[in-house]
């Protein structure tokens, strides 16, 4: 179903300037690097399933079934996504190990839960976050591992432009010690919650130096370059945020 991200910020040209700037099949900071570092701490062995909540176009499911041998099902609520998920996917030849499908995860039922659930930068997106929470509970096995990345804010009142952002994207936004709280009141145990803006504002700033000129013309090029310096003033002066969240559900 077409939803209103396949419209505007997650249109099919939005996707490839986003890739262009991420790496190839990636729509999250960081792109592969950053892959590679967050999926190490899902522990995954061979065999193991994983949730990808907003896979995306699929980078990060691909990495985890080529490099840890796992089974990830990935759902996205935008077409867009899904649709060049499966072309890369086909491409990749990981049809046998990588599934996806267009869902909206605040009504997704499992058919058995996963041994992992992995998330990145999507639950900005969300606004129930509590609904959420309790529905990630219920697509893990007990024991499974929950890890995921998304922006954050800080306490305290937000500047007219940063304001501005998160009502033009509809982002709903929680500081790291809200969402630490919220995975706590959700019965999930062995809580990590780490502010990782330091991290976020050197990979913007990569970003932004790298960011390829010959992939764009000069308004979409001076556009993203704005966007960028940004994100980077509103992170330097410390009211937007990054957080990487780790918890497991009981056993
Ligand atoms: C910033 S992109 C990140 C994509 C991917 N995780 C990655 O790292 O490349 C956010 C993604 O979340 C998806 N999304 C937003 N709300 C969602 C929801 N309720 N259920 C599933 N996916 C959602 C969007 O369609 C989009 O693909």
């Amino acid at each position: 179903m077409i939803n209103p991200l396949d419209l505007g910020q997650y249109s099919k040209a939005e996707i490839e300037k986003y890739e262009a700037v991420y790496g190839r099949n990636f729509i999250s900071p960081g792109g592969l690097a950053t892959a590679q570092e967050f999926t190490a701490l899902l522990g995954l062995k061979a065999g193991m399933t994983v949730l990808d909540v907003g896979c995306g176009v699929g980078g990060s499911a691909f990495y985890m079934a080529q490099h840890d041998g796992a089974w990830v099902h990935g759902i996205d609520l935008s077409t867009n996504m899904i649709a060049f998920a499966n072309e890369r996917c086909r491409e990749a030849h990981l049809n046998d190990r990588v599934t996806f499908a267009n869902a909206d995860i605040l009504t997704f039922t499992p058919q058995s839960p996963f041994d992992c659930v992995y998330s990145r930068d999507v639950f900005l997106h969300i606004h129930d976050k509590a609904r959420l929470m309790q529905i990630l509970k219920t697509c893990l096995k007990p024991n499974g591992r929950l890890v995921f990345t998304d922006y954050a804010c800080n306490t305290g009142d937000k500047s007219p432009a940063f304001a501005a952002y998160i009502q033009q994207r509809k982002y709903n936004l929680y500081t790291v010690t809200a969402y630490q709280q919220l995975l706590l009141d959700t019965g999930f145990v062995d809580v990590i919650a780490e502010d990782r803006t330091a991290q976020f504002i050197q990979i913007l700033e990569r970003e932004l130096a790298a960011m390829p000129s010959d992939r764009f013309d000069t308004a979409t090029l001076t556009s993203l370059r704005h966007s960028w310096q940004d994100k980077i003033t509103r992170t330097k002066q410390g009211e937007q945020r990054w957080g990487l969240f780790q918890a497991r559900c009981p056993s």
